[in-house]
């Protein structure tokens, strides 16, 4: 999955290696930023200690939970098959707007239809936008009729999450869909032909093979007040946003899917109300570096250890790896490692900032990794 931020590629690039040395040492893990999952993941699939996620994002814990839940594969064969059939039931009971060719005037025809959908919450919001007709028709029937149980259901709609990113016709984020324009509407329509079902079935043979050592959480919640539950011999890991755009800007889609509502939705971006949306400090200029001071300040004063990614340069949300490495040593012994990283804009157009900027930064970014120790 494309995710701003997201340590996975860091993983084989320093950062598993980094955790290959701390985990051991430790009782817990816990990820207090777990965006895509990634990391809490990485570390409950490979290591024998609990791995807890926190985010304020919904759509975050289910994807980790789908693994650090469950101590046991899953079986695709023993759900998929039976879980589309009961959604193509649903599927097949509307009549679809056909948009296999996209034009002014078919998109136009599935706008209105998909509008006027009230009982299918994603088809209403994002059809005809981020989605074809079907496609949104797909997730909203795949969503409606989940497997009952645990683990599956929360396995099954990490694999809509999934696949409804890689389907989003959008470049890498949902904060601005493709528009039938002359130059867009090739790429509206590669996207709008994309298999959501195969995709799904997909993800969720991905995600079903993986799971814990030992059983972990995953939840909502704000790091800084999951931080007042760490415990001596834990190690948290920190990664905290670097853009001063709210995550729940890109990502609201995904969170709709998680949330299975959303409310009204306005502008090109088809975003519900900022109000309800999650707010994070970190992502205001204003706010970050006391933010990140009071969370240090909990993390030691836990007695916990901790391993903290930024990037080291100014970044639009006020924070800098400067800024970052100072105030980590007012709490910590700080030791530090660093990495080069694409830097992830996610298509998103520059404004001049260094971190959302043109391809200079993101050719020459580097991220800092400290290890936090006592003192
Ligand atoms: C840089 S991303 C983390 C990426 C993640 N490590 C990965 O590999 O995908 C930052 C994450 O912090 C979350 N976030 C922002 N403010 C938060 C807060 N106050 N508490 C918890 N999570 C927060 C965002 O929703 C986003 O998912």
């Amino acid at each position: 999955m494309k995710y701003m931020g997201s340590k996975r590629a860091m993983l084989g690039n320093g950062l598993g290696e980094l955790l290959g040395r701390e985990v051991p040492k430790s009782r817990r893990f816990i990820d207090l930023f777990a965006g895509s999952a990634a990391v809490s993941v990485h570390v409950a699939c490979r290591f024998n200690i609990p791995s807890l996620a926190f985010d304020l994002q919904a759509y975050s814990a289910v994807l980790a939970g789908a693994v650090i839940h469950r101590q046991e594969a899953l079986d695709p064969n023993a759900f998929f098959p039976a879980w589309k059939r009961r959604a193509e039931s649903l599927v097949k009971r509307l009549g679809v707007p056909d948009t296999t060719k996209v034009t002014i005037a078919s998109v136009s025809a599935c706008r209105k239809w998909c509008s006027a959908q009230s009982e299918l919450p994603i088809t209403k919001a994002y059809g005809g936008h981020y989605f074809s007709a079907k496609q949104a028709v797909w997730i909203d029937a795949l969503c409606a009729k989940l497997p009952e149980r645990e683990p599956s259901r929360t396995v099954a709609l990490a694999a809509v999450i999934h696949a409804a990113s890689q389907c989003a016709a959008a470049p890498g984020h949902t904060a601005q869909p493709f528009q039938p324009t002359k130059t867009s509407k090739r790429y509206l329509a590669e996207a709008w032909n994309r298999d959501i079902v195969q995709k799904t079935h997909n993800a969720f043979e991905s995600i079903g093979i993986l799971c814990a050592q030992q059983q972990g959480r995953a939840e909502v919640a704000d790091a800084n007040e999951a931080a007042t539950r760490l415990e001596e011999g834990d190690l948290a890991f920190i990664d905290p946003p670097y853009s001063g755009v709210h995550y729940s800007r890109f990502y609201h889609v995904l969170e709709t899917i998680a949330q299975g509502s959303c409310g009204e939705v306005s502008g090109i971006g088809r975003y519900p109300a900022p109000e309800l949306r999650p707010r994070s400090k970190y992502s205001v200029g204003s706010e970050s570096p006391g933010a990140l001071d009071n969370l240090l300040e909990t993390v030691a004063s836990r007695s916990a250890r901790a391993i903290l990614t930024f990037p080291d340069h100014e970044c639009s949300n006020g924070l800098s790896g400067t800024t970052v490495r100072e105030i980590a040593s007012k709490h910590f012994h700080v030791g530090e490692t660093q990495v080069s990283s694409r830097f992830s804009t996610l298509g998103g157009t520059g404004d001049g900032r260094a971190d959302e900027g043109g391809r200079a930064a993101r050719q020459h970014a580097k991220e800092m990794m400290l290890v936090l120790n006592p003192k």
